[in-house]
C-alpha cells in the first residue's frame, strides 16, 4: 500500500554537478504544486544526521537556475554508512515530520537512500555526478556542463600545442568511468584517450603511435587521459623521453565541476527533479529516476544498482577509426 507524504526533504550528496539547482527548484515547486511541505537538508547526509534542515518556500528556489553547485551544500558521511547512523537518520526525518526524501547524487548516495527507504522513509533518487556513470540512466546530471567544458578548455591547449609543435597529455575527470575522456576524444579530434575501462598499461604502445603519429606529419598529438588512469605528469616526461617530442601535461581538475549549467543540464534537471517529487506524493518509494531510450522512467533502487555500464564498444571503435 502507498504511504501518503506530507512533508518532503531534499538533499544533494556526493560529488556537486552543475544542474543540482535546477533539480532542486523543480523538487520544491512540484512538491508545493501537490500540496505537500518541503524541507531542504543542508550537506547531504551529514546535514541529516547534524539536524541541519530549513524549511522551503517558492521563493527558496529563487534565482538558482544558472548557478553551479548547490545551494543545499553537499557532503560525504562515513558515519551513515553505518546501520547506526542509517537508523538515526531514519529517526531524525520522524522527529521533522519528514516522511520522503528525494536524493540527488550519485550511486553511492543511491546506497543511503535504499537503507532510509528501508527504514520507513519514503526516498527517490536522482541521478547527479557528472561522471555519467548511472548505469539505468543514459543521462546524469552534469555532464553536458562538464563534458562542454572540458572540451573548450582541450580546444584551448590545443592551439598552444599545435604552435609548439607539443604532444599534450590532457587529464580529465572520471575515476571509474571514462565517459568524459571519450567524449573529449571525439569532440576534440584527439589522438589517443585513455580510459580507465580500456587502458591496458601500454605505454609502448602509446609511444609508438606518437611516433608514427609525427612521422605522418602531424603537429601536434592530443592525448586525453582520465583521471582514473591519472600520472599524467610522470607519463609526459617518460613519452617526451622516448620520443624527443616536447610534451606537457595539464590537469583540467575541479573547473569541470562548476560554472553555470548548459540549457541540457537545466531542462533534464528540472524534469527529473519533478518527476522525483511527483513519484514521492503519489506514495511511491524506493526509486531512481532515470532516462533512457529517449524517456524519463524510475527503477527500483535495488535494481538500478546491480545494473552495469560499459563505455559502448561500438563508440570506441569508432573513434580509434576516425583518428587514423
Ligand atoms: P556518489 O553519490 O556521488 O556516488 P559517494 O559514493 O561518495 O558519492 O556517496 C555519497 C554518500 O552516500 C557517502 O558519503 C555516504 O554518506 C552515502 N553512502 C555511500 N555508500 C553508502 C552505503 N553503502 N550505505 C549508506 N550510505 C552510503
Ligand atoms: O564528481 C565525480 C568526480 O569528479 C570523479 O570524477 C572524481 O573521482 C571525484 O568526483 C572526485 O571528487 P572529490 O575530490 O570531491 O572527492
Amino acid at each position: 500500500m502507498a504511504k501518503a507524504v506530507k512533508t518532503i526533504g531534499v538533499l544533494t550528496s556526493g560529488g556537486d554537478a552543475p544542474g543540482m539547482n535546477a533539480a532542486i527548484r523543480a523538487v520544491v515547486r512540484t512538491a508545493i504544486h501537490q500540496g505537500l511541505k518541503v524541507k531542504g537538508i543542508m550537506r547531504g547526509y551529514a546535514g541529516l544526521l547534524s539536524e541541519e534542515i530549513v524549511d522551503m518556500d517558492s521563493t527558496s528556489v529563487s534565482d538558482i537556475m544558472h548557478r553551479g553547485g548547490t545551494i543545499l551544500y553537499t557532503a560525504r558521511c562515513m558515519e551513515f554508512t553505518t546501520p547506526e547512523g542509517q537508523e538515526q537518520g531514519a529517526e531524525i526525518c520522524r522527529k521533522h515530520g519528514i516522511d520522503g526524501i528525494v536524493v540527488i547524487g550519485g550511486d553511492g548516495s543511491f546506497r543511503g537512500a535504499g537503507k532510509l527507504a528501508a527504514l520507513g522513509v519514503n526516498t527517490i533518487g536522482v541521478p547527479g555526478t557528472i561522471d555519467l556513470d548511472i548505469a539505468c540512466s543514459e543521462y546524469t546530471i552534469g555532464f553536458d556542463t562538464a563534458v562542454n567544458t572540458a572540451m573548450e578548455a582541450i580546444d584551448k591547449v590545443r592551439d598552444t600545442s599545435t604552435s609548439h609543435e607539443r604532444c599534450s597529455i590532457i587529464e580529465v575527470m572520471g575515476r571509474n568511468a571514462g565517459f568524459i575522456a571519450l567524449w573529449c576524444g571525439f569532440a576534440n579530434g584527439a589522438e589517443d584517450v585513455l580510459l580507465p575501462e580500456r587502458y591496458d598499461g601500454n605505454e609502448q604502445a602509446l609511444i609508438n603511435r606518437i611516433i608514427d603519429n609525427r612521422k605522418r606529419g602531424k603537429k601536434h598529438n592530443i592525448i586525453i587521459n582520465a583521471e582514473g588512469i591519472g600520472h599524467s605528469t610522470s607519463m609526459a616526461r617518460r613519452i617526451e623521453a622516448a620520443t624527443g617530442i616536447e610534451t606537457r601535461a595539464t590537469i583540467l581538475g575541479y573547473m569541470q565541476r562548476g560554472g553555470t549549467p548548459t540549457c541540457k543540464d537545466r531542462v533534464y534537471a528540472s524534469i527529473m527533479g519533478a518527476k522525483a517529487a511527483m513519484l514521492l506524493a503519489e506514495g511511491k518509494s524506493n526509486r531512481v529516476v532515470a532516462y533512457k531510450n529517449g524517456a524519463y522512467v524510475d527503477f527500483d533502487i535495488q535494481e538500478a544498482l546491480s545494473m552495469k555500464k560499459d563505455i559502448p564498444e561500438d563508440q570506441y571503435e569508432i573513434f580509434k577509426m576516425l583518428v587514423r
